[in-house]
């Protein structure tokens, strides 16, 4: 990639024929669609992570979130994001087939193979496996698949039988904290079971969204951030925030996590408790969002309208969407959740959500790391991109298999 500058004819040409002809009108100006609008992000996704691949040259550290001049600050390999910018080359070379996305992909994902003995956080799920993950699903090789099989083998460390779930966090307020964000680790679990790791991953899986099913919940739907449990016995004994607004608001990444993650909890054991949670969790999301499809950064931030946006939770919730619609059996929720998703993927893929005009390195604008903590506030996360581009890809594919 930094040896070559990209025809924009060509990438544009080859975006177009990717995703086909489709037009899918949702309320959008005349003459608009999505299709056109997806077109667009993915040229100008491509731009922006080519210039991202060059700003950083041989740097061993990786983008996180953006600094007030627009650039990235960047983090050790060791940090829970480090995986998401290898993940988003790997999701542009799926979205444009050019090698050059590869290339940079590989490079970027080879940095993190020490993490596969990362026993200090649930978070080795999210750096393998979007890393290495995409990687094996794209170019299956049998180092990656290895690299992966130990990543596996290090989350599963922190499981507690007694709990039934795996410990997220070290060292923090908590004696045994379980987030809702630790759903998406899941799945790397799931990949190991049925490629060579041993069938206690998948249990362990189960066992934890079983559990997460069991206590994250409020009865409408919405979820807690932290469960922390008595590691002895097993028992519940706190249920709090961390990034959310109060411990009784619901954060709006966590209710995105928990869409995503029961999702894909259902696709892989096609248990219709995750399918019917993950429904609950969408309901409540869709529910609760503004016009734009945006939600403020916790569904019960107190001065709403005059609340920070956070597209990550946005672009989180735009793929479990599109993931949710293939999976769900009646024909009415499937066009409820897919329309969902585009109505978010039209905001997106314009500005002021789409950094087009802002002095952002990253892809989109406007997303909330931790408001409590006031850090990363109002800025570009690189997991919200990471998210965006897989929603783009899903909904590229969704549009193939209703056209074909
Ligand atoms: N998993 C950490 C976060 O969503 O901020």
């Amino acid at each position: 990639m930094t040896t070559r500058c990209y025809n924009t004819s060509k990438l544009l040409r080859r975006i177009s024929s990717a995703i086909g002809a489709c037009v899918i009108v949702l309320g959008m100006s005349k003459g608009q669609n999505l299709d056109s609008l997806v077109q667009t992000a993915i040229l100008y996704s491509g731009q922006h992570l080519e210039a991202t691949v060059k700003v950083l040259g041989g740097s061993v550290e990786y983008p996180r979130s953006t600094l007030g001049d627009g650039s990235w600050k960047t983090v050790k390999p060791n940090d829970w994001t480090s995986g998401f910018f290898p993940g988003c080359l790997w999701k542009m070379y799926e979205l444009t087939n050019d090698s050059a996305f590869r290339v940079a992909a590989t490079k970027w994902t080879a940095g993190l193979e020490v993490q596969k003995f990362n026993t200090k956080t649930h978070d080795v799920g999210f750096i393998t496996f979007c890393s290495f993950g995409n990687g094996q699903r794209l170019h299956p090789n049998d180092e990656y698949k290895q690299i992966l099989l130990q990543a596996a083998r290090s989350l599963a460390t922190r499981f507690n039988p007694v709990v039934g779930c795996i410990r997220s966090w070290d060292n923090r307020k908590w004696e045994y904290p379980v987030i809702i964000d630790n759903m998406m680790n899941l799945e790397l679990l799931f990949w190991a079971s049925k490629n060579g790791g041993p069938h206690t991953l998948y249990d362990i899986a189960v066992s934890h969204a079983s559990k997460t099913m069991e206590n994250h919940f409020r009865k409408d739907g919405s979820t807690y951030h932290v469960v922390s449990y008595d590691s002895i016995t097993g028992a519940v004994i706190a249920k709090e925030t961390h990034q959310g607004y109060a411990n009784e608001s619901a954060w709006s990444r966590g209710q995105a996590w928990a869409v995503y993650g029961f999702t894909m909890a259902y696709r892989e054991t096609h248990d219709e408790r995750f399918l019917k949670i993950a429904q609950r969790a969408a309901d409540y999301f869709i529910g609760h969002l503004p016009p734009d499809f945006v939600p403020y950064w916790d569904f019960q931030a107190p001065n709403i309208p005059n609340e920070e946006r956070d597209v990550s939770a946005a672009a989180v919730a735009c793929s479990g969407l599109f993931e949710l619609s293939t999976l769900t059996q009646d024909a009415a929720e499937e066009i409820r959740y897919r329309k969902s998703a585009m109505h978010i993927l039209v905001s997106l893929c314009a500005p002021p959500y789409l950094s087009k005009g802002s002095r952002s390195a990253g892809i989109l604008d406007r997303a909330v790391g931790s408001r409590p903590a006031n850090t990363e506030v109002d800025v570009s996360l690189i997991y919200g991109d990471y998210y965006f581009l897989e929603a783009l890809v899903r909904y590229r594919d969704l549009m193939r298999t209703i056209k074909h």
